[in-house]
């Protein structure tokens, strides 16, 4: 087998399909171990999970094999407050995982001398990427992470390439480099900024992560209108970090329980929908596209049952189910004005009589001047209900 290097992750990322052909020139006149720092948190596929920091120093053949694995790899814990040598709280700017990094630049479809806006500089890698592809002078990279960015910029001048790197938030675009041919963001969103789109020519293409309140999250390819809406299909699932702005916040389980002890004035029912059904990310997906402000939270305990809970963003309903390995029916509580568990089951059955269909057979249309996003399946005439 051949060491881990450049050239063997290449050949990973062109049996997965996601390194397309005339992607390899600018892989390999950028390669990643010109991007990743030299101390990271290296992840793992698919899972947000880290393993312990690893020096270059201190470990020089770990970095490398960190370097050329097919995973995403942690470059900065709780916006660079946690300076230690374990983990943060939060991992907030990362070296995004190769699969990923090139399935997000096919769906870009770029061609030679196309302007392009980067949301998310992070390491840099990605922009020298497109760099190579279009030309530094056609290249906009902003980062919001003051420190990631200067040592972005650094290390992207240091392999040739002088594109515009911007220091700011992202979510404004940037107006003085616009108008733009695609945009890309490499962190995700829950409602894509106007300006992105009013930065954007007609007929450019946005690529950008989004996540509903409930969560799942796939990347989005959006075709700009000159009616001020963008629209398209979702290309396939994700797990970014959500741009800075847009975090989610969720309060407390106390808040919603009126000082009382659960389950306080909650009206018990019962379900035959498992909780397991509604936790994996395509269900979540779905279900997410159909509710409004409403976020899941699973209180585990030892034994292996746990609680579901369910909560609004306006902090006015709360619903909690009870989950216990091999039952068949489960105890429902529910308060407030919002019944969320009865909207989330019947968001799910409603995907679920539509043959559960995938990530790709969903679609976003935004309206950049009322801020409207409106998902649709197959065809953007097939809106999808908003259960509630
Ligand atoms: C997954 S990393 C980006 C990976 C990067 N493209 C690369 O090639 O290494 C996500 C980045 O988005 C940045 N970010 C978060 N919110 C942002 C915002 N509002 N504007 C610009 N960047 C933002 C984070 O600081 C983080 O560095």
């Amino acid at each position: 087998m051949k060491e881990a290097g450049p050239e063997r992750l290449a050949s990973v990322l062109m049996d997965k399909g996601a390194l397309a052909s005339d992607w390899l020139p600018a892989y390999r006149r950028a390669p990643r171990h010109l991007f990743v720092p030299d101390v990271i948190w290296p992840g793992r596929a698919g899972m947000n999970r880290q393993d312990d920091r690893v020096t270059r120093d201190g470990d020089p053949d770990l970095w490398w094999q960190a370097v050329y694995t097919d995973a995403p790899i942690t470059t900065q814990w709780d916006d660079g407050a946690y300076t230690g040598p374990g983990k943060g709280k939060v991992p907030t700017s990362s070296n995004s995982m190769p699969t990923m990094v090139f399935s997000m630049l096919d769906a870009l479809t770029v061609r030679e001398t196309d302007r392009v806006l980067e949301v998310g500089t992070g390491t840099g890698w990605n922009a020298a990427l497109l760099c190579h592809r279009v030309g530094p002078e056609n290249v906009v990279t902003v980062e919001v992470d003051e420190a990631s960015a200067k040592d972005a910029r650094d290390r992207i001048r240091q392999a040739g390439f002088h594109p515009l790197c911007v220091v700011g938030d992202g979510a404004q675009g940037y107006a003085d480099g616009a108008p733009y041919d695609r945009v890309i963001a490499t962190c995700s969103v829950g409602s894509v900024p106007g300006a992105w789109i009013e930065q954007t020519r007609p007929g450019g293409v946005i690529v950008t992560p989004w996540g509903p309140e409930y969560g799942g999250e796939a990347v989005a390819r959006l075709v700009v209108k000159g009616d001020g809406t963008a629209s398209g299909n979702f290309t396939g699932s994700s797990a970014f970090m959500r741009m800075r702005q847009q975090r989610r916040a969720p309060k407390h389980v106390r808040e919603y329980l009126g000082g009382q002890p659960w389950p306080a004035d909650g009206v018990k029912s019962s379900t035959v929908l498992s909780p397991e059904a509604v936790g994996d990310w395509l269900p979540m997906f779905a279900i997410g596209l159909q509710t409004l402000g409403v976020f899941p939270w699973a209180e585990r305990y030892e034994d292996g049952t746990y609680t579901l809970w369910l909560r609004d963003t306006d902090v006015t309903s709360w619903a909690t189910v009870d989950y216990e390995p091999g039952r068949t029916e489960y105890d429902v509580y529910q308060s407030g004005p919002r019944e969320l568990w009865s909207e989330v089951e019947a968001a799910y059955w409603w995907w679920d009589a539509r043959g559960c269909p995938g990530f790709e057979r969903f679609g976003l249309t935004v309206d950049a001047e009322n801020g409207a996003h409106t998902p649709w399946l197959d065809s953007p005439d097939q809106r999808l209900p908003i259960v509630g």
